[in-house]
Parts: structure tokens; sequence; C-alpha cells
């Protein structure tokens, strides 16, 4: 007998029925043909663990323990006998006080095995705290139906119609109601990656603040541009193959001779009352070609070719460091990077505006913390207050470029900058833990389509 004829026999007998049915879709069928009426609920019910499944099958520790040689032990059974008070200790040997035991527990399971956990009264409040307590059940959400004749119960079915067509204007027919609850497939339409929204969000505001957007489109550098123009010295470890991409073919590329000059005595012997690194600079080093492993990459070529003193620049692109990958690390990700070249601005400045940048995302506490960066002094950490994980967390890093680093491309004017990733903010923004969930191959293409929109 199908579902469908179990239904309508019951009905035959009895006006009201209550059970569970597993096709959702045959109850919306026949209620749509008024067949029957129904209604949904939700109900908890208590279910048994495979521990309880255990005691059913091998008997309960207390009683199996009643049934052995009654010793002092460190044992479940023990323990649970003596709270029960079915034996008590005497002159340190164990006293039995109760006769006759049954085993109360494996009869409760067996009880609620067999009314498939509907009715919990059969066993008492205590009882099914105990249960629940020792792990023996557990709660779950179980959904059935109450169902009761509709108007058309038993009677012929009247081939129902679905489609009105043109020939049955005029004439009566009978339609099917309107299932208004049934939702439609979802059309397989394109998404937008939830980075990509987070970035717009961030080119939004820097574009509300008057930034212009600087090309990025370009991911190998040379180490001149993505180092050395930013004066950090030659044998930093962060330029070791251990942390950086070198590019095998081409390997080289150049950078303009005259500014190389004035990088290389900067390096060497310092200028503009800087003393520099004193060491031998070396014009192979400098260029090899890399994955650029910041956007500072391309600001310091920007600020390069300034044509004027006053500019606010942004970009948010691709970086690559030779990371070890993990849940927080990838080798490639995105930054957010902003800078203002103006007269006399100052650490004042570069405050001010991280706040009023972060207060249009939304996060307005935010702590910042001495840092250091070989091409910007002061440098600060930002910190912002993570709401869910309660603490805070570093979003970025920023500060004033260095005297060596600008003087050299000729200006005279002081920069203020800021570097942040965008992945972090997004796995805040998403719950998300593990980044590879976010990036890369391993990106589920369902979770892109389901999620909302940005928004901080
Ligand atoms: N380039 C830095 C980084 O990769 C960020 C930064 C940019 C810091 C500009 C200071 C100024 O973390």
């Amino acid at each position: 007998m199908d579902t469908q004829e179990k239904i309508i026999n019951i009905l035959k007998n009895q006006d009201k029925v209550k059970i569970k049915v597993s096709d959702h879709g045959l109850i919306l069928k026949l209620s749509s043909k008024k067949i029957i009426n129904y209604k949904q609920i939700t109900e908890n019910i208590y279910s048994l663990t495979t521990d309880g499944y255990d005691i059913i099958q091998n008997g309960s520790p207390e009683y199996n323990y009643m049934k052995g040689d009654l010793k002092i032990e460190k044992s479940v059974g023990f323990n649970n006998a003596m709270k029960k008070g079915w034996i008590k200790l005497e002159n340190g040997l164990v006293k039995k006080i109760v006769a006759d035991i049954k085993d109360e527990l494996k009869e409760n399971l067996l009880k609620i095995k067999n009314c498939e956990g509907f009715d919990m009264k059969i066993v008492s409040n205590d009882i099914l705290k105990e249960l629940l307590r020792r792990k023996l059940i557990e709660k779950k959400k179980v959904i059935y139906y109450e169902i009761s004749k509709g108007e058309n119960f038993l009677k012929e079915d009247k081939n129902l119609e679905t489609d009105i067509l043109c020939e049955m204007i005029g004439k009566s027919f009978n339609l099917k109601d309107y299932n208004w609850n049934t939702l439609g497939i979802l059309p397989l339409n394109g998404a937008l990656h939830p980075l990509n929204k987070i970035k717009d969000e961030f080119r939004n505001i820097f574009l509300e603040m008057g930034f212009e957007e600087m090309n990025t489109r370009k991911y190998v550098e040379s180490s001149f541009w993505n180092f050395d123009s930013l004066f950090q010295p030659q044998n930093h470890p962060s330029r070791e193959a251990h942390d950086t991409f070198f590019i095998k073919n081409p390997k080289y590329s150049t950078f303009p001779e005259e500014y190389g000059k004035k990088v290389k005595k900067i390096h060497e012997d310092g200028d503009f009352g800087s003393l520099g690194y004193g060491y031998g600079w070396s014009e192979e080093e400098a260029s090899k070609n890399i994955l650029r492993t910041h956007t500072t990459a391309i600001s310091a070529q920007y600020l390069y070719n300034l044509k004027k003193l006053e500019i606010k620049l942004f970009s948010i692109d691709r970086v690559f460091r030779n990371e070890h990958v993990d849940a927080t690390h990838l080798a490639e990700f995105h930054q957010v990077e902003g800078l203002i070249a103006g007269k006399n601005l100052n650490l004042k400045h570069l405050l001010g505006i991280l706040s009023q940048f972060f207060k249009k995302l939304g996060i307005e506490k935010l702590k910042f913390k001495p840092a250091y960066n070989p091409y910007t002094e002061p440098s600060v950490e930002v910190f912002a207050f993570h709401p869910k994980l309660k603490k805070y967390i570093e979003i970025g890093n920023s500060g004033i470029f260095r005297p060596e680093m600008i003087k050299p491309m000729g200006l005279d004017c002081s920069v203020i900058a800021w570097g942040l990733s965008l992945e972090r903010p997004a796995m805040i923004k998403y719950g998300i833990k593990n980044i590879r969930q976010l990036f890369g191959h391993g990106v589920d293409f369902d979770y892109i389509r389901k999620n909302n929109i940005c928004y901080f």
C-alpha cells in the first residue's frame, strides 16, 4: 500500500489523523485537490543515542554490576548502584539492600524506543532528565501532519486542471488551487563573489572621499619598485626566496637610470640628512623580477611620476607571498592601499583619515599601535574591535613615507599611506573561518550564489 492509500484508508475510519510523512509533495498534492486538509506540526521528540541502544542490547551498567560479585570498584555500574540505593558499604564490604532488581533503565529506554519518541509521558520527567544527562537519548525535531478529510474526499478524481487554455474560456472547469507556498526553482544566474562585493564597497568609500584609483594591472614587478625604491635594504629577510616568488623568465627588468643612482646612494651612504645602510647596493639584485609582494610597489611608481603635489590615490588588487598555506594564509591575497600626498601632512592626518575611512565602513572602535616598516616613520598598525570575537584584531598597517623613500624621487611634500587586507574584513563580515572557502580553487559556487549583499 502506498502512502496515499494509507492516508485515505485511515481517514475512512476516523476524522483526523496525526502522522509523519516524509513526502511533503504528496501532502501538498492531496490538499490542492481538496482531498485532505492538513496542518503541519513541528514537535520535539526523543530518540535513543548509540549508547542508549547499547543498553537495550547489553543491559545497564548498574544492572550488570548487580549481577556480578559486588566488589568496591571504580565503575559507572558501581557508582550508579550506590546512587540508586541498591547497595551500601558496611565494614568495607558491599551490602545488597534491594533484593529484587529490575533493569529500569533498559525498560525505560525500550518504552521510548517502542513509541518512537512520540509519547514522552510514558516515562516521568525525572527519568527523562536522567536519560538526557547520561546522553542515552537526544532531542530531535520532527515534522508531522494533522490530516483531516477535504471536501473532495472519496469523490471521483475530478481531473483538476492547472493551466487555463483559450478553449476553456467561457466554459466551467475544475481548476486546481494555486499553491502560494511553493517555492519556484532558483534560476542559475551568475553571482558576485563576496570578495568583489567588499571590494566594491571599499572602492566606493575611496571615491566618495575624493581618491583616484591607481592602475595595478601588473603582477610582475622588479625588486627595484617592490623593495629598493621603498628603502628596503637588499639583505632584508622578506627579499628571500622563501618569502617572495622570483620570476625565472624574464629574470630581469630595467628601471629609470638616474633615479636608480639616487636610490643606490641613499642605500649605500645616505642622503638628505640620512645615514643610509652602508652596504654595497647591487643593481643586479634590484633588477630581479618578482611577483609583487605588496601594492606599495605601484604606489612608489605613482609617486615617482607625480605631476602635482597634492593627490589622493587608492588601489585594491592582488599581491603574492611565498607563504605556507593554511586556514588563514594564502600565497596570493588582496591588498587595499591608500595614500595622500600633500604639504605638512602628519600623524594626526593619518589617524584622522583612517578613522574616517573605517567609520564609513561602520567600524568605529579602532586602536593604533606603533610598528615598524622600512619605508614609513612613524609606522602604525591598525586594530579594529570585532563584535563577534569580542576582541581587537589587526586590520592594517600604515605610516608616513620616510624621506629616504620620497626625497630621491624629487618630492617635496609629505605622504601618508596605509595598506589593509581585503580577505580579513570579508572573513569577519561573512563569518568564514577558513580563507580557502573564500578564495582559490576550493570555493564552492553554491556558497557564492547564496551570499547576501555586503554593507558592513
Ligand atoms: N605595504 C604594507 C604591507 O604590505 C602596507 C603599508 C602600505 C604600510 C603603506 C604602510 C604604508 O603590509
